[in-house]
C-alpha cells in the first residue's frame, strides 16, 4: 500500500446523482472453508441522458478478486471493462436496460477488518456500512444506489446449519456434498450497506411481538450455544423498543421476522440491517451476574437505537454519507428519549450530557472539528463521531425545544410522509420540520454546517424602579476581540446560530417569577427564548425582587454558556430551588468545577495540591441539598476533559492529585454520610437484582460512596471493601468492590482479588474485558509494564475490537499513566497504533485518538506526543484511516 497522501478524498459539494441504478439484485453465497464465491446478477437502470452513454463503475477493493463478468448473459471481452482495485468499470454499458452478472471471490476467514465478508468464533458474518458491500462483490456501493434484493446462501450444513439474510425466508433445501442452503427476499428497496449475511452454529431464542395493527411478527435472538441464556433482556427491550416507537411516533413495524445476531467480534456498537441486526455480543448478553447496571443500560439504548433505524435511516435512508447525522443524530435522540422514559428521565439527561461535555466539546475542539454534517473525508470511518451522532442528536433536540413535542411530531410524520423509500438530506429533514409547523427555520440550518461549540454568555440586570428584568445575550466568549465560536479547522469565523435557551426565574424565596416579556403576553413561569443574533436582550416586566435566572435548561442547547456574575449563592439558591432537575444538577456542577480549577491553579502556583486548606464546603452542601437518584451525581467530581477547557497547557498529573486530594477532603468530611449512604442503600440478604431506576439509583449511590471511603486508605474500609467483593451477588456490586480495592490501594487484597475474579470468570470474555479495562486503567505508577505483559495474556485477543478498547482505551484513560513524564506511555500507544494498522484499520485509528488532544497538554507533554504522532505518520503503509487522524493531528 503506497504511503502517498491518499487520493481519494470525498467532498459534499461534489456530489452528483448515480449515472445508473441498480433495481433489484440477486446474490448467490457460496460459502466454503477457504474460498467463498458471491455471483451477483444485477438489473440496472440507465439515470442519464438518453443521448449519454457514460461508463458504469463499481466499486470494489483489493481483497476481493474478480472472476467473471457478463452483460445480458454474455461474458464481457476484456477490453470492453477494466478492473482495478478500487473498482470494475465497464467503460460503454449497453443503451437502456440491462443485467451486468459479476462473479467474486473472497477469503473471509483471512479478514481482520471486520469489514466485508469475515468469520467470528468459526461463524460467518458481515458488515456492510458504511462502504464494506464493495469487499464482497463489484457494486455501486453508495447510499442513493436502493435496490431490491434476493440472497441465496449456500453452505456446508454440518458446519453452517444456520443461514440468514435480510427479508423473509422464501426457500431451503439441499444441496450436493452435504451442502444446504436457504433463500432470502427483502421487499423493501435499500442501499448496500443495510445488507447483512449470517451463517453458522447459532442457538436462537424466540419471542413474538404484535403490533398496533394486529400483525403478528417472529423475534428471535441468535448467539453461540453457551450465550444463548443470557438474551431475554436484549428480547425484553426489543419489545419494548417496538412498542415504544407505535406510541410515540405512531411507527410500526414492516415485516413478520426480526433478527438480531450476537458477534464476538465487531468494530462497532451495532448495526441496523434491514431485519437482521448483528450487535458486538457485549451489546446483547446480560445476566445480573455477568452484566453491571451500565451494560443493561447500554442494551436497552442499543437495541432501541437500532430497532428505531428500521424507520430513520432504513426506510428513509441518507442520500450520501456527509448526510450520516441525518440518521444517526436522529435515531440517537430517538434512543434517548426512549431511555428517558423507561428509566430516570432527569438521570439519563445528566448522563448523556455529561458525555457529551466530556467528549464531544473536546472533539469540537480539536484537530478532528467538523460539522455533524462533515464537508470532506478520506475515510467515511473515521467520521462515525461523537460530533455526528452525539451532537447531532442534541441538534434535533433544538427542533424539539422550538417547536415543541407536538410541532416536533408533526414535522416527523411530514418527514415520512415525504421521503418513505427514499435517499435523502439533513435539508430535506429540516424542510419538513418547518413546512409541517409553517415555521421559518432556516436559522438551525446552520448547526449542520459549522464545527465548534458555540459559547454563549448571559449578563443580567434588575431595575427595581420600573420592576425589569433584562438578560442580555451574546454569542461570543469573554473580550470583544474573541470570534463568536473559537475557530475550527478549516472554518476561521463563524456566524450566530439559533439557541434556544428554555428558562425560568426563581425569586429570593425560591418560588416561580410568572414570566412576561415586554410587550408580550403572560408566558408561565418557564419559556424558551430564541436567541439568534450575535447580541440580544429580552426584558421581562413585573418583577417585583431581583430574581435568580434558571438558563439553559435541560441543557436546551449544545453550548457553553457563561453567566456573568454569578455567584456561589446564586448556585446554592438553584440548587435548592429549581423546578428543572437538570439546572439543579448543574448548579452542583458548576460549583464543582469552580472548586477544581481553583484548586489546580492553586498547586500551580504553590506546587502543593491543597496546600492553601482549600476544602470541599460547597461540595459538602450540595451533597446534602440534593436528593434520591441525583446524590451520586452529586459527589461526582467532573471529568478532567471538561476542565481542562479553561485551563492552557494542562499537566494531566497535577490534575490528577486535584482530583485525589479533593476526593479524600471530601471522604474524610462526609465519611459519616457516605457510611449511611452505603447502610441505607445496601440490598437486602437474599434480595433479587431488578433493573429499574429506583435499583440503579441505590447501587449507583452506594457504590460511588464505597469508592469515596476507599480513597481514605483505612484498612477497615479495605477490609470491608474485600468482604463486599467476595459477597457480591451481582456484577455491578463485584466489578465497583474489586475497583475501589484498587482504588484504596488494594495492598496485598489486590493481586489475589484479581487472580480471583479472573478464575472465577475464566469462561466469559465479556465479563475478562472489565478486568482488563480495571488494571489498564490502574494508576498505579509504571503500570506500562503490567499492561504490556497483558498483550500476552490469553484473556487478551488482538485481533478481537474489545479486547483493544478495553485495554488500550483503558490505558490512555489512566493520567498517570498514559501521561507518564518520561513518554514511556505514549511510546506504549504509539506501538499499539502500528501494530494493529496491520490487523484492523477502524481499531488503529480509533486509538490514535488518544493522541489528538495534545495541544490542550502543557509543552513537554505536547513535544513527546507530537513525536509519537510523527512517528506513526513516517511509517510506510499507513492506513487511509490512520492517516486521514495522524496528518490532521499534525497540521
Ligand atoms: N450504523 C450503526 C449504528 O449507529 C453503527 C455502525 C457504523 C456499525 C458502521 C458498524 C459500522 O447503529
Ligand atoms: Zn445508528
Amino acid at each position: 500500500m503506497p504511503t502517498s497522501p491518499p487520493t481519494l478524498r470525498a467532498a459534499l459539494q461534489d456530489y452528483t446523482p448515480p449515472p445508473y441504478l441498480i433495481d433489484s439484485v440477486h446474490l448467490n453465497f457460496l460459502l466454503g472453508d477457504t474460498v467463498t464465491r458471491v455471483e451477483s446478477c444485477m438489473q440496472v437502470l440507465p439515470n442519464h441522458a438518453a443521448s449519454e452513454r457514460p461508463p458504469l463503475f463499481l466499486h470494489g477493493c483489493e481483497d476481493v478478486k474478480l472472476v467473471a463478468v457478463k452483460v445480458n448473459g454474455e461474458s464481457l471481452p476484456v477490453e470492453q471493462y477494466e478492473v482495478e482495485s478500487s473498482g470494475l468499470t465497464l467503460k460503454t454499458p449497453p443503451a437502456g436496460a440491462f443485467e451486468l452478472e459479476v462473479h467474486t471471490d473472497l477469503h473471509p476467514d483471512q479478514n481482520t477488518s471486520l469489514e466485508g465478508l469475515y468469520t467470528s468464533g468459526g461463524n460467518f458474518c458481515t458488515q456492510c456500512e458504511a462502504e464494506g458491500f464493495r469487499g464482497i462483490t463489484f457494486f455501486m456501493d453508495r447510499p442513493d444506489v436502493m435496490a431490491k434484493y434476493t440472497t441465496r446462501i449456500e453452505a456446508d450444513k454440518a458446519a453452517c446449519p444456520v443461514l440468514l439474510s435480510n427479508g423473509n425466508l422464501v426457500g431451503s433445501g439441499e444441496a450436493e456434498g452435504g451442502r444446504h442452503f436457504t433463500v432470502w427476499e427483502d421487499p423493501f428497496r435499500k442501499p448496500c450497506y443495510l445488507f447483512a449475511l449470517v451463517a453458522g452454529d447459532l442457538c436462537m431464542k424466540e419471542d413474538t411481538f404484535t403490533t398496533c395493527s394486529g400483525r403478528s411478527v417472529a423475534l428471535r435472538i441468535f448467539t453461540r450455544a453457551h450465550d444463548i441464556g443470557r438474551v431475554d433482556f436484549a428480547m425484553q427491550s426489543l419489545k419494548r423498543s417496538m412498542k415504544w416507537d407505535e406510541e410515540v411516533f405512531g411507527l410500526e413495524y414492516d415485516l413478520d421476522l426480526f433478527n438480531i445476531v450476537a458477534v464476538d467480534d465487531f468494530n462497532m456498537g451495532a448495526m441496523e440491517n434491514k431485519s437482521l441486526n448483528i450487535f458486538n455480543s457485549r451489546l446483547v448478553l446480560a445476566t445480573p451476574d455477568t452484566a453491571t447496571d451500565g451494560d443493561f443500560g447500554r442494551i436497552e439504548g442499543v437495541v432501541g437505537h437500532e430497532y428505531f433505524h428500521n424507520w430513520t435511516g432504513n426506510r428513509v435512508t441518507c442520500r450520501d454519507w456527509f448526510q450520516l447525522t441525518l440518521k444517526e443524530g436522529l435515531t440517537v435522540y430517538r434512543d434517548q428519549e426512549f431511555s428517558a422514559d423507561m428509566n430516570s428521565r432527569p438521570v439519563r439527561r445528566v448522563e448523556d450530557v455529561c458525555r457529551l461535555r466530556a467528549a464531544q466539546f473536546q472533539e469540537d475542539n480539536g484537530p478532528m472539528a467538523h460539522p455533524i454534517r462533515p464537508e470532506s473525508y478520506i475515510k467515511m470511518d473515521n467520521f462515525y463521531t461523537l460530533t455526528v451522532y452525539e451532537k447531532g442528536a442534541e441538534v434535533i433536540r433544538l427542533y424539539e425545544a422550538v417547536l415543541g413535542k407536538a410541532g416536533f411530531r408533526k414535522g416527523m410524520d411530514l418527514y415520512f410522509q415525504r421521503h418513505d423509500g427514499q435517499a435523502v438530506t439533513c435539508d430535506d429533514f429540516l424542510a419538513a420540520m418547518a413546512d409541517a409547523n409553517g415555521e421559518d427555520l432556516s436559522a438551525l440550518a446552520k448547526w449542520y454546517s459549522q464545527a465548534g461549540t458555540p459559547r454563549l454568555s448571559v449578563a443580567a440586570e434588575y431595575s427595581p424602579a420600573d420592576k425589569t428584568y433584562t438578560l442580555r445575550f451574546k454569542q461570543a466568549s469573554c473580550g470583544a476581540r474573541r470570534l463568536l465560536l473559537p475557530p475550527t479547522p478549516g472554518q476561521p469565523t463563524k456566524d450566530p446560530v439559533l439557541i434556544p435557551v428554555r428558562m425560568g426565574l426563581l425569586a429570593p424565596d425560591g418560588g416561580e417569577v410568572p414570566l412576561k416579556l415586554r410587550g408580550g403576553e403572560m408566558l408561565g413561569s418557564e419559556a424558551v427564548l430564541r436567541v439568534t443574533k450575535a447580541e440580544q436582550e429580552f426584558v421581562f416586566e413585573g418583577v417585583e425582587q431581583a430574581p435568580v435566572p434558571s438558563l439553559l435548561r435541560g441543557f436546551s442547547a449544545p453550548v457553553h454558556m457563561t453567566v456573568e456574575g454569578q455567584s456561589d449563592e446564586d448556585l446554592l439558591h438553584l440548587l435548592a430551588h429549581d423546578t428543572d432537575s437538570f439546572n439543579r444538577w448543574e448548579a452542583g456542577h458548576v460549583l464543582a468545577k469552580k472548586l477544581m480549577r481553583a484548586l489546580y491553579a492553586a498547586a500551580k502556583d504553590s506546587n502543593e495540591v491543597g496546600g492553601r486548606g482549600l476544602g470541599g464546603t460547597g461540595m459538602v452542601c450540595v451533597y446534602a441539598r440534593v436528593d434520591g437518584a441525583f446524590k451520586a451525581f452529586a459527589i461526582s467530581l467532573p471529568e478532567n476533559s471538561e476542565l481542562m477547557d479553561k485551563i492552557p497547557e494542562a499537566d494531566p498529573i497535577l490534575l490528577h492529585e486535584v482530583r485525589e486530594f479533593l476526593t479524600r477532603q471530601l471522604a474524610a468530611r462526609l465519611r459519616p454520610e457516605l457510611e449511611a449512604a452505603v447502610a441505607e442503600n445496601d440490598s437486602a440478604p437474599g434480595e433479587q437484582y431488578e433493573f429499574t431506576a429506583a435499583a440503579c439509583a441505590r447501587r449507583a449511590l452506594k457504590n460511588k460512596a464505597l469508592g469515596y471511603l476507599a480513597a481514605l486508605g483505612d484498612p477497615g474500609v479495605t477490609e470491608q471493601l474485600l468482604h463486599r467483593f467476595r459477597g457480591a451477588t451481582n456484577m455491578t456490586d463485584e466489578i465497583n468492590a474489586l475497583a475501589a480495592l484498587d482504588r484504596a490501594g488494594g495492598g496485598s487484597a489486590l493481586p489475589a482479588a484479581l487472580t480471583g475474579f479472573y478464575q472465577k470468570w475464566e469462561q466469559e470474555p465479556l465479563v475478562l474485558l472489565k478486568w482488563l479495562a480495571l488494571q489498564a486503567g490502574s494508576n498505579v505508577a509504571g503500570n506500562v509494564a503490567a499492561v504490556r505483559r497483558l498483550m500476552a495474556h490469553p484473556a487478551f485477543h488482538i485481533t478481537n475490537p474489545n479486547s483493544c478498547y478495553s485495554l488500550f482505551l483503558g490505558f490512555a484513560r489512566s493520567p498517570v499513566n498514559f501521561h507518564a513524564a518520561d513518554g514511556s506511555g505514549y511510546e506504549f500507544m504509539g506501538d499499539v497504533v502500528l501494530q494493529l494498522d496491520k490487523i484492523n484499520h477502524q481499531v488503529a485509528s480509533r486509538m490514535v485518538s488518544a493522541f489528538t488532544t495534545f495541544k490542550n497538554y502543557d509543552q513537554q507533554r505536547q513535544a513527546l506526543m507530537r513525536a509519537q504522532l510523527q512517528r506513526i505518520m513516517d511509517t510506510e503503509g499507513l492506513s487511509d484511516n490512520v492517516f486521514e487522524i495522524v496528518s490532521k493531528s499534525l497540521k
